[in-house]
């Protein structure tokens, strides 16, 4: 099982993703493989934003070593699930899509909830600390749900 992170940058939303769900899978000792990328090649090479490290840091998680990519076509070939933050993530990534093989393969990653409130994590980018906590806490929840299910299937 390969299960990729998707946001805009690969710097804020999806790290904090991956370094949640990759912590999930080796506290349980399980054989999938977590990675993130970004739909937008600005801060490729560049490691995360040092408040999104900082809010998981605080939480036990170590996202320091992780490198910002933009999604490729290919990944649609090496994952089988493509959880994407936010609505213009979907559509970027959809976009890319060869078949509809591909596009099964996308899905908003707080769908995940049975009765989410928000649809969409939001782009803490611009705003203050408290939005990386935020993320922090819907993506913590997300992360779980997928863990349950990866377990009880
Ligand atoms: P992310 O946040 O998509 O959660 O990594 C962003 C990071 C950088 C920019 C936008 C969103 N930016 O415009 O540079």
């Amino acid at each position: 099982m390969r299960i990729l992170m998707v946001c805009l940058g690969n710097i804020c939303r999806s790290p904090m993703a991956d370094g949640l769900m990759r912590k999930k899978v080796q506290d349980n000792q399980l054989d999938i493989y977590v990675d993130s990328a970004g739909t937008a090649n600005y801060h490729v090479g560049g490691a995360p934003d040092t408040r999104m490290t900082a809010t998981a840091k605080s939480k036990g998680i170590d996202i320091s070593g992780l490198k910002a990519r933009q999604f490729i076509v290919s990944d649609f070939d090496a994952f089988d699930l493509i959880y994407v933050m936010d609505q213009s993530n979907y559509n970027n990534v959809v976009r890319l899509a060869r078949n509809e093989t591909d596009i099964q393969k996308v899905q908003l990653i707080l769908e995940l909830r049975t009765s989410p409130h928000e649809i969409e994590v939001p782009d803490p980018y611009y705003g203050g600390q408290d939005g990386f906590e935020h993320v922090y806490q819907l993506l913590d929840e997300s992360t779980d749900i997928i863990l349950k299910r990866l377990t009880n299937e």
